[in-house]
């Protein structure tokens, strides 16, 4: 790495970089330096997540109001693509005395982006140790889709032995967490997917699969004490309807938007969900999970894994290069599990 004497630094990296919205490609940028309680890290695997597509696209166009650190009106505000990597630390800033170089870690940059990249620079304070065990390619696809299933299930969902959870949406990429981190935390698990998934959650751990083609899990006549929707293809009322009296209903996300354009997207479940929760005296509790970067939630992930009791399942790996390509298969909304770059 080179600096010179004003403090610049012109050593430059491969990025998947984006100036406007729907335009990505691999460029070379200036590679990133730590700053006081970051550290350096050569990214060896990063993973997509919906949020790529989201951001790639400027989609929902509300987003670019309500979401002002990462969408701007015409781009995207961070120029590089993708929040989760993991790789090998090289350098830490100033005040870093928990890595050193050489230490292998995981972790998702949230708001800040960039992990499409050869390099990445991260707080210290958000990055844990890469589980023992795991590949890169694995520990890379844990950080958002991972964190997103611990925080809904065991922290929001408070989900413990002989509690029921539903799991619309249980093959993508936070799908396959959320089954396995059910299971861990003692939970029976219903897991909704098309006939295609069957196989895979059910070797993920699900006590039952509902394959959405032959039937609809709002006509079982069933309420589960924690419902995770992760797809929000269905209306407040169809999920809430779903959730037993005093039971907790996580909003996630979902968008099925099928390529278009979306105004409103998943926000009009989600906002409608916080106006319901706010004004309902009634009815299950319903919470909507923001995933920030976490070194506690990365922690959990970490512990999960090295006891065997959660493995991520990848579904295609792409290069680098290959990026735009990737996030078009997850734009399809039928990825199976985890997409994974190898940079
Ligand atoms: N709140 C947060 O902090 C946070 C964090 C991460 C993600 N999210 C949101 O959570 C959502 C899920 O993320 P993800 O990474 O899991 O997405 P994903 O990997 O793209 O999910 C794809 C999965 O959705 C399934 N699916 C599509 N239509 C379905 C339907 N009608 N019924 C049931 N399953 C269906 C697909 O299964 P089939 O092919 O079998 O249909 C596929 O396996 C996204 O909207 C994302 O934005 C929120």
């Amino acid at each position: 790495m080179r600096t010179d004497v004003f403090g610049c630094h012109d050593e430059r990296m491969k990025a998947i970089y984006q100036e406007k919205y729907g335009v990505v490609g691999l460029e070379d940028v200036d590679e990133p330096v730590a700053g006081a309680g970051q550290v350096r890290v050569r990214v060896r695997a990063a993973s997509v997540n919906a949020r790529d597509w989201h951001v790639m696209r400027g989609d929902p166009y509300l987003g670019r109001l309500l979401l002002p650190a990462v969408m701007g009106p015409r781009g995207p505000r961070r120029r590089i693509r993708g929040t989760d990597f993991a790789g090998t630390v090289e350098s830490v800033g100033a005040g870093v005395d928990r890595f050193q170089p050489g230490d292998e870690v995981f972790g998702d940059l949230g708001d800040a982006h960039g992990a499409f990249a050869e390099y990445v620079c991260a707080s210290a304070d958000e990055i844990e140790f890469k589980p023992g065990g795991l590949s890169w390619e694995q520990a890379a696809a844990m950080p958002l889709a991972g964190g997103t299933a611990l925080l809904s299930l065991r922290d929001v969902g408070r989900v413990r032995a002989g509690r029921s959870v539903l799991i619309n949406g249980a093959s993508g990429g936070v799908g396959t967490f959320a089954v396995q981190i059910g299971r861990a935390l003692g939970g029976s698990v219903t897991a909704v997917c098309s006939t295609r998934n069957v196989e895979l959650v059910r070797s993920l751990g699900a006590d039952e699969v509902v394959d959405y083609r032959r039937s609809d899990f709002v006509r079982l006549g069933r309420r589960f004490d924690v419902v995770v929707d992760l797809v929000g293809n269905r209306s407040l009322s169809d999920l809430r309807r779903v959730t037993a009296p005093g039971g907790t209903l996580v909003l996630s996300g979902g968008g099925t938007s099928r390529g278009r354009a979306q105004v409103f997207g998943p926000m009009r479940l989600i906002i409608g969900g916080q106006l319901v929760a706010r004004l309902s005296r009634s009815g299950p509790r319903i919470v909507v999970p923001a995933t920030r970067p976490s070194r506690e939630l990365l922690a959990g992930l970490r512990e999960l894994a090295e006891s065997g009791r959660l493995t991520p399942a990848i579904d295609r790996t792409y290069q680098l290069a290959e990026v735009p390509e990737a996030i078009r298969y997850v734009e399809e909304e039928h990825a199976r599990a985890k997409v994974v770059i190898t940079v």
